[in-house]
């Protein structure tokens, strides 16, 4: 549990994001695929990184730390058999893009996770890997899943969602095929595996949202300079946007535009937000940002090919929304029921006890503004993210929150308390 007393006087410092989380589970998969050594610097350690480690270390990747840089030993493509179960714990990035892979390899392989990740959607990665020739036992609706790999052919693919772990998990898969696999999406989801892949010298080809890439294909170990993660500079860009007087410096953090949609919010919302010293690490843009607080914000729709450009900063969203004149309504968003929490529901439930006037719809959120934030028990839901974006309200909220469950911040930002703790302090 986690406690937030105090209402900052004023928030200041600079902080460096860890690194992020979508980009450091790619490296460690396409290094433990590529041929020869990859070398990844400013990863993120956090338990959902260390899933993949785990599973990756059992069909026998060598994968080592030293001087704060990880080390995977590539096995150019080929894994060993594990007869022990691959468990993603509470990672959906971890056992999407591990079928994926092991949908290539000439084995059987049991794939599970925590409570949580046993209740969300498989059946968007058991379907196109069936096309491509994998065998699941069962009907995939749902973790643990019997996955058996073996010759895959590629395949013309439409997804109805755009997401980017199903996309990947069919993008690695498509490395294994004969032929050419064309992955099309109804909006562009985050395009990581696209530029990763191509730094590991595969040749892929991206045009709006479609992908094509022609199999079979290897890869080949590089060093990775992982960006810092957007999601968890959200909760601070934040919780400076509503603290007047507020001056914050978020340094090193990704700017890919598939990720930025909260950039583009909070700026339309009123935040004085500054992109400064822009500069690209391998194929990501990055760049310091520089929030100060007190502006005035106000309400606003955020619906259409936005949101999977911001779909894992709604929770914090929802806190600037509580804290801006007029409504913010969220549409388009129904994917939120099905990450580690039903997190409609669980904003709503939670933050509606710290006084928020918060509306559920079945694919989003109606947030009224200008209520005063007030301390309250609330619960994480067992969500790293809902967690984070509690304490932020805490932090604004007048009287004394306490955060359940907020162990689970660790999944993602081990930092975190501390972090935010540095900020206040130094007001
Ligand atoms: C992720 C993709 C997103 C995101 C998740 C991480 C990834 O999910 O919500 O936290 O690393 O590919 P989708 O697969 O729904 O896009």
């Amino acid at each position: 549990m986690i406690i937030i007393t105090n209402k900052p006087e004023r928030l200041s410092g600079e902080l460096i994001m860890p690194g992020d989380k979508s980009i450091t589970h790619r490296a460690l998969i396409f290094g433990a695929l590529a041929k020869g050594i990859t070398e990844i610097k400013g990863y993120l350690d956090a338990e959902d990184c260390r899933s993949t480690i785990k599973c990756l270390r059992r069909l026998g990747v060598n994968i080592s730390a030293r001087r704060g840089r990880l080390l995977v030993e590539g096995r150019n493509m080929q894994m060993a058999e594990s007869a022990k179960v691959l468990d993603a714990g509470n990672s959906g990035t971890t056992a999407r893009l591990l079928l994926g892979l092991l949908a290539g390899q000439p084995f059987s392989a049991v794939v599970t996770g925590d409570i949580s990740l046993q209740k969300r959607p498989m059946r968007r990665v058991v379907e196109p890997l069936r096309q491509m020739g994998a065998t699941f036992k069962g009907e995939g609706e749902q973790l643990p899943l019997n996955i058996s790999g073996g010759k895959l052919k590629g395949i013309r693919y439409s997804s109805s969602k755009a997401s980017a772990q199903v996309k990947s998990a069919v993008l690695i898969a498509a490395l294994f095929a004969e032929g050419q696999t064309v992955y099309d999406e109804p909006y562009l989801s985050r395009n990581h595996t696209e530029l990763m892949l191509s730094d590991f010298a595969a040749e892929i080809k991206s045009r709006g949202s479609q992908v094509t890439l022609e199999g079979p294909q290897n890869l080949k170990g590089r060093q990775v300079l992982v960006p810092g993660d957007i999601s968890a500079a959200a909760f601070f860009m934040v919780a400076a946007a509503i603290n007047p007087g507020a001056e914050v410096l978020l340094k090193n953090v990704g700017i890919n535009p598939t990720r930025s949609g909260i950039i583009d919010i909070l700026k339309n919302m009123g935040t004085d937000l500054i992109i400064q010293n822009k500069r690209i690490w391998g194929s990501e843009p990055v760049a310091d940002i520089m929030i100060r607080g007190g502006a005035k914000l106000h309400g606003i729709k955020i619906d259409g090919e936005i949101i999977p450009r911001l779909i894992d900063e709604i929770p914090a969203i929802a806190v600037a929304a509580a804290a801006a004149e007029g409504k913010t309504v969220i549409a388009d968003a129904g994917e939120l029921r099905v990450k580690e929490s039903d997190r409609i529901s669980a904003v709503t439930s939670q933050f509606t006890r710290m006084g928020m006037a918060v509306t559920e719809t079945e694919d989003g959120l109606i947030i009224e503004g200008g209520s005063r934030l007030k301390g309250a028990e609330v619960n994480s839901m067992g969500d790293h993210r809902i967690a984070m974006a509690l304490a932020v309200a805490g932090l604004a909220a007048e009287g004394e929150t306490a955060v359940h469950d907020a162990e689970v911040i660790k999944i993602s930002f081990p930092g975190f308390i501390p972090a935010l703790r540095s900020l206040v302090n130094k007001g």
